[in-house]
Formats: structure tokens, C-alpha cells, sequence
């Protein structure tokens, strides 16, 4: 049996993102706070007795917190490892042998993971979906639900946007699975890295060859914010350039970097001010550090807390989404792409999962063949030529 596992945002067809945002929104419309209009005020019994497990490796607030808010708002129950030192991984057990444990004591998984590929690897062990909360620098899909989320609400729809990425695009995973979705959802985006973290070389290629981009280079965002590149749907005349729909904003990530930087992105009134970006919505998946100036948090444009408050719906939806789907649909993960076992190779992100010594009994280097002279590895997605 094939599980509904959500390990990338590319698991999820278009169709099935409109049907979680569908009910995302009817769960609002029933339970919403009349007060707050983002927030969830009330309870459901959609999912009475089901447990999730909620597995978290590395620091969190708003997706553990929301994931348990959003399973206990649909009459379902919570059990959780918040903190690695106080689980058996000190002791030495792998995710693998942690995975297959607490499936016997849950109905589904979030899990989060410092190694790109942790959530693919707990996906090939556990016998109950798997949800990536987060997998080192590579995937974070159920924040860019939130983030579709949020646009379509407050934008009224989702294709064809002009949307602006800025920050550590290397190492923010909420920017690696947002993008693709927006491509996929014909968006033109524009990227604007903190100095030299622009988008790692994978996910630049699958936006240009997977999905439907062409690259162009950029100038200047306004207000000295320098452009990295921009990635449209291929074939779309040129034209004036268009003003921004969203502003998307990210922190440094200093836990995965190997060192400080200098130059960053800063948000604030005055690069607001600039006439392409008068009419942009702010969005940043918070924690902010000092990236995002709290003067804005009032101004109507300022969307970041709304659509952190969004994670507990949009978690309701994809709850059950996956429940419901448990035993009768496959997962789309790289089904279409022939497996490689590559014995000889190991993967060359040293952060994948498949590089820790522990989990390498478990998780053997594997290989997808992309195009013939490209790999990309089964677990993180990180991707090689073939030919050495
Ligand atoms: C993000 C994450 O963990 O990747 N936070 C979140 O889940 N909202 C972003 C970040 O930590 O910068």
C-alpha cells in the first residue's frame, strides 16, 4: 500500500492543493473566530480518535504548535517529542527504528529533521503517513500551503502573480517549496538573495527545465535591493515590468550557514514606498530577526501574523485530507522516474540524511535518473551529473 505521505509540495497535484484550500476555507467559514477573522475559535469532531505523532528534531514554534492545535480542533489527539535529547536518538536509535515505532502508536507523523531527506527516509520506514514539517535546508511544503494559502485569500487568487522572494534562498526551505508551487501556478518570480545565497543550483534547474521557467537576470528590486534573477513562464511576451502582487521575505538561516553575511534585504515603509511595490503584500514565515521592521506590523499590507494563524486550518485541511486518502491513494513522489541504486556514489550535499552515520545503514545512497548524465538523490534532491 501506497501512503498519502506529504514529503515535498511537487506530492501534491494542483487539484489536491485547491481541494485542502477548499476546505481550509469552509473550516474557517464553521469554526472562525468572529472576532479574528485567521483564527480557528472552535471545535470539530472530523477526526475523533485519530493520534498524531508529532516528531521534532530541531527548534519550532508555529509548525508544531499549529499541526497539534489543528489535530486537537478536529477531535483528534496529539502525542509529542518536542525535544531530541529527551528521545531514544540519544541513545542512538535511528529514525528509521523511531519511525517504525511510533507508527505503532499513531495514525500519521509530522515530523522535523536538521538533514535534507530525514522525512523521505521516515517515509520509506513508517507504516502511517508522513508529513515533512521541515527537512533541513530542502523542503518545508506544509508553510507554503499556508503561504498559497494566505495569497489566495488575500490576493482572491493564485495564478499568473508577480511575486518577490527575498533573503537566504540557499538555505530557507519554505522559499524551496514555495517556488515550486508558484511556478506551478504560473507566478513570475522574482528573487532578491542576501549576498550570494541565492537559490541552490537543483532547484534553479527543476524551475527552468521541470517547471515551465525561463531565467532572465535581474537589475535592481528599488531601493538598492539587487535582483538575482527572474523566473517567468516560458513563452510569455515581454512587457513593462509588472508591479509586485508579494513581497516574501525570509531570515537568515545562521544554523545552516558556515558563515556570517553582511549584506541583507531589509522590509520596511521606505522600500515599500517604491511604485512597484506599492500594492505588495508582505508575507515572511517568521521567526523575523531583524529583516522585517516592526513598524509595518500594523499596516494593512503586513499579512505575516495572518498567515501564521492560517497554519491551524490549513493543518485541519491537510489532516484530513491525508486520513481520508490513507489507504486508497498513491503517493506522486518521483513515481515517473527510474531509481538508480548507486553503491559506488555517495550524495554530495553532506547535510543529506544519507551522509549521517547512523542513518546511512538505513538510508544507502540512491539515485533518480532526472535525464540521462543527471542524478538526483532520492532522499534530499539534490542533484549530480552522472559522469564523473
Ligand atoms: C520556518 C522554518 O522552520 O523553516 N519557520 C516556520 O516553520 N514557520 C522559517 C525559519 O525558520 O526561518
Amino acid at each position: 500500500m501506497t501512503l498519502p505521505h506529504l514529503i515535498s509540495i511537487n506530492d501534491l497535484s494542483t487539484s489536491e492543493m485547491e481541494s485542502i484550500f477548499v476546505l481550509a476555507q469552509a473550516y474557517l467559514e464553521e469554526l472562525g473566530d468572529v472576532q479574528s477573522p485567521s483564527r480557528i475559535g472552535r471545535s470539530t469532531e472530523a477526526c475523533r480518535g485519530a493520534i498524531m505523532a508529532t516528531l521534532f528534531y530541531e527548534p519550532s514554534t508555529r509548525t508544531r504548535l499549529s499541526f497539534e492545535s489543528a489535530m486537537i480542533r478536529l477531535g483528534g489527539s496529539v502525542i509529542s517529542s518536542a525535544d531530541p535529547r529527551a528521545s531514544s536518538a540519544v541513545k542512538g536509535e535511528s529514525l528509521a527504528d523511531t519511525v517504525r515505532i511510533v507508527s505503532g502508536y499513531a495514525d500519521l507523523i509530522a515530523l522535523r529533521h536538521p538533514r535534507e531527506g530525514a522525512a523521505k527516509l521516515a517515509a520509506e520506514y513508517a507504516s502511517v503517513p508522513v508529513i515533512n514539517g521541515g527537512d533541513g535546508a530542502h523542503e518545508h511544503p506544509t508553510q507554503t500551503l499556508c503561504d498559497l494559502f494566505t495569497i489566495r485569500r488575500e490576493k482572491g487568487a493564485l495564478s499568473g502573480l508577480n511575486v518577490a522572494v527575498l533573503g537566504d534562498l540557499q538555505g530557507g526551505r519554505t522559499v524551496h517549496s514555495l517556488v515550486y508551487a508558484l511556478a506551478r501556478f504560473g507566478a513570475t518570480i522574482t528573487t532578491a538573495p542576501a549576498g550570494g545565497l541565492s537559490l541552490p543550483e537543483s532547484v534553479d534547474w527543476r524551475l527552468r527545465n521541470e517547471f515551465g521557467c525561463e531565467r532572465l537576470s535581474g537589475n535592481d528590486l528599488g531601493a538598492g535591493t539587487p535582483v538575482g534573477a527572474t523566473y517567468r513562464p516560458r513563452g510569455q511576451p515581454t512587457g513593462s515590468r509588472p508591479s509586485v502582487d508579494v513581497l516574501y521575505l525570509t531570515r537568515f538561516q545562521k544554523e545552516r550557514a558556515s558563515q556570517e553575511i553582511r549584506e541583507y534585504p531589509m522590509v520596511n515603509r521606505e522600500l515599500l514606498s517604491i511604485p512597484g511595490l506599492r500594492n505588495a503584500l508582505v508575507m515572511h514565515p517568521l521567526p523575523r530577526v531583524k529583516e522585517l521592521d516592526i513598524a509595518l506590523d500594523a499596516d494593512p499590507r503586513a499579512a505575516y501574523f495572518r498567515q501564521a494563524s492560517y497554519g491551524v486550518p490549513i493543518r485541519m485541511a491537510l489532516v484530513t485530507h491525508i486520513l481520508e486518502h490513507s489507504s486508497t491513494q498513491a503517493s506522486t513522489s518521483g513515481g515517473h522516474l527510474s531509481l538508480a541504486q548507486q553503491s559506488d556514489f555517495v550524495c554530495a550535499n553532506p547535510n543529506c540524511i544519507s551522509r549521517d552515520i547512523v542513518e546511512a545503514q538505513t538510508a544507502p545512497a540512491k539515485f533518480v535518473v532526472v535525464v540521462p548524465r543527471r542524478l538526483r538523490c532520492f532522499y534530499c534532491e539534490h542533484e549530480i551529473p552522472a559522469a564523473r
